[in-house]
């Protein structure tokens, strides 16, 4: 696979226009950051359209959104996962509204471009429409955030339609639903049996119905997942859910390897953090122990 050279603009330009209309792309280059100045939600279905996979991860800070963001990444998830990583929480059940509006308020700040999506927590929206659409409109007006996620299929069929029509752009959450991880029991790969692969399609399509610009799909058989995809118009983004979608989410704490003790097959990890991290952390330490720091130079 070709590479962009970073020095080298002129090169980086002949490379683009060469590569871009056989849809090879350099593998340090973000297609998107070329082609949208702001992501919006028409841009995710556009990106489908044209064949282009969509980039999604999570944040729920302002300085990893900033990196992020300058990355070229299209999407960023201020996602319920924050009750996990950074509350350190067993389940994403206990984060509440208002520590989700904290969490993406601090993550728009850091956005130029991507299309942020906040996790509607576990509580705000499942004891009926208006609660959901209340909640829909905290996040909207108090975070700035561009949309929001749900969990869920025909259960939730009218909060999401709620939502909907207040204008609120609403992406669907199907598979693995981690706030029903106490009905499920198990973290494990779902749709597996052939009466819930069907459930799944059907609520896939119901979303796409009603209105949703997009669908998560966590954790089930490849196959299946490419079987929606296939049978969508908006985009399906992947967790855990292979390669025949049309785009892909991580959480960004697993992906750089802040986070150490979790290793499901579907996660690649692009650093180790964790490791370079204590080095750091273990370097620093001995330097003040032995004095060493701070030197004539660091000081005033
Ligand atoms: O909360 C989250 O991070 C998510 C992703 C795993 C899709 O919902």
């Amino acid at each position: 696979m070709p590479s962009f050279d970073s020095k080298n603009n002129a090169t980086n330009i002949a490379v683009y226009l060469v590569l871009l209309p056989l849809k090879i792309y350099p593998k340090n280059m973000s297609v998107a950051k070329k082609q949208y100045k702001r992501v919006t939600v028409k841009s995710l279905i556009d990106m489908k359209a044209n064949g282009e996979k969509i980039s999604m991860l999570t944040a729920y800070d302002y300085t990893m959104a900033k990196i992020v963001d300058g990355a070229g990444i299209d999407v960023i998830l201020v996602g319920d996962s924050a009750s996990n990583v950074m509350a350190g929480h067993e389940t994403t059940l206990p984060i509440t509204l208002d520590q989700m509006i904290y969490h993406a308020s601090s993550v728009v700040r850091g956005i130029d471009r991507c299309l942020v999506v906040v996790d509607l927590p576990f509580g705000s929206y499942q004891s009926d429409p208006k609660e959901a659409l209340r909640s829909a409109i905290r996040i909207m007006k108090e975070s700035g955030g561009h949309s929001i996620k749900m969990e869920g299929g025909k259960e939730i069929k009218e909060s999401i339609k709620r939502i909907l029509n207040a204008g609120i752009p609403v992406m669907g959450h199907l598979g693995l639903t981690p706030q029903s991880i106490y009905k499920f029991g198990t973290y494990t790969v779902r749709a597996k049996e052939e009466e819930e692969a069907e459930k799944l399609l059907e609520d896939a399509l119901m979303l796409e119905r009603i209105g949703c610009f997009s669908i998560v799909l966590e954790k089930v058989p490849a196959k299946l997942a490419q079987k929606v995809a296939d049978a969508l118009n908006i985009p399906v983004i992947g967790i855990g859910a292979g390669n025949g979608v049309d785009g892909q989410v991580l959480v960004t704490h697993d992906m750089i390897g802040m986070t150490h003790e979790f290793h499901p097959r579907f996660l690649r990890r692009y650093l180790d953090l964790y490791a370079e991290m204590t080095g750091a952390f273990e370097n620093y330490i001995t330097d003040v122990k032995s004095g060493d720091f701070p030197n004539k130079k660091e000081q005033y």
